[in-house]
């Protein structure tokens, strides 16, 4: 009996041990710059979703300048041929997939098509996104649909097709861009709330999965950002910038490649959106509403417009 009370003391011990070690570790990394712990991905394969637009643009570009060779995946063929022709100025490789990911066997299919020209992907971005922008009564089933497919079922598929020879290997990256909207819900974003929860949530488990198996060799990667002038959110107001300005996409870009560098498991964008969500799980609910009406959370989506009404 003495000895496992021994060795349940031993037990806490370790874990405090390993506990203090890894948050020193965790707070050195977070004032490291980038430029000199980021790893060096300059023979990595990178696909990037969404790719032809906004942010997936934006991390293509800084890839390729990175050396890395590029497989992008969009819908939109002539933005994508656009990036890939932006990301050859620097020289690398790149490869571009017309693809609709809202089709599980247009994902299967098209991942084989890749593994078969370029070989294995290193680093893999879900990046793609769509938002309805409407009251939950309001969106069209279709939409709702589609935003679960395109946010977060696309990623499931994609992960399946890639993480097996990441496994073998011990190597790889899985970067799921999620939203400030996958950590608290928004008013007039309920189909968009729950396709980024679910990101995340599936980006926090998966990482849990691979940890526990000793695969220690491969990241995951989720972001969380607030509003971006990306376009997509095009008319999307926020009360007070000073506290949650809309950013800027480069700002946004270069955050995720350096938090991709450095196998940062988690990246909001601003910074305060950490303690939003800290204080979200400690404040009730009838405070909470009001701080979070006083802060314009409510009303974030009264005046959108989103990418449709532009053209
Ligand atoms: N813009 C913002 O304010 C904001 C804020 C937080 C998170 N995000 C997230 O960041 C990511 C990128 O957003 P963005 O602002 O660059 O958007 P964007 O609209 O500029 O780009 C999205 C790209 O995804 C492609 N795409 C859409 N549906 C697709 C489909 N079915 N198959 C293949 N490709 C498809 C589009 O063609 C487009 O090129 C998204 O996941 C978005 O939800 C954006
Ligand atoms: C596709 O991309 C092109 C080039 O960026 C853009 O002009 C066009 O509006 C996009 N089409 C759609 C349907 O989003
Ligand atoms: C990131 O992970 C890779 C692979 O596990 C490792 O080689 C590299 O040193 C890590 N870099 C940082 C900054 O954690």
């Amino acid at each position: 009996m003495a000895q496992s009370v021994l060795e349940q003391l031993t037990d806490l011990v370790k874990v405090l041990a390993l506990v203090i070690y890894y948050w020193l570790v965790a707070i050195v990394k977070s004032v490291l710059p980038a430029s000199i712990q980021g790893k060096d991905v300059s023979k990595e394969t990178v696909l990037i979703t969404g790719a032809g637009s906004g942010i997936g643009r934006l991390m293509a570009e800084r890839f390729a300048k990175l050396g890395c060779r590029l497989v992008l995946w969009d819908v939109n063929e002539t933005g994508n041929d656009e990036t890939a022709s932006l990301c050859r100025s620097s020289g690398v490789t790149v490869k571009t997939y017309t693809i609709n990911l809202c089709s599980r066997e247009d994902v299967y299919r098209v991942a084989a098509k890749v593994k078969e020209d370029v070989g294995q992907v290193d680093i893999l971005v879900n990046n793609a996104g769509i938002v309805t922008g409407k009251k939950f009564l309001d969106c069209p089933d279709n939409m709702v649909q589609k935003t679960m497919e395109v946010n977060v079922m696309a990623h499931f598929w994609t992960v399946k097709a890639f993480l097996p020879e990441m496994i073998k290997r011990n190597h790889g990256h899985v970067v799921n861009i999620a939203s400030s909207a996958g950590l608290i819900g928004v008013n007039g974003l309920a189909d968009y709330c729950a396709s980024k929860f679910a990101a995340v949530g599936f980006d926090e488990s998966l990482r849990f999965e691979l940890q526990s198996m000793g695969r220690t060799g491969i990241h995951t990667t989720v972001v969380c950002p607030f509003f971006i002038s990306t376009g997509m959110f095009e008319g999307a107001k926020t009360r007070f910038p000073l506290i949650l300005p809309v950013l800027k996409p480069d700002y946004v870009a270069d955050k995720i490649v350096d938090a991709v560098l450095c196998n940062q498991t988690m990246l909001c964008l601003p910074r305060i959106l950490y303690v939003f969500f800290a204080l979200k799980g400690i404040i009730p609910a009838e405070p909470g509403f009001h701080l979070s009406a006083y802060f314009g959370a409510h009303n974030l989506m009264d005046e959108f417009k989103g990418r449709q009404k532009q053209e």
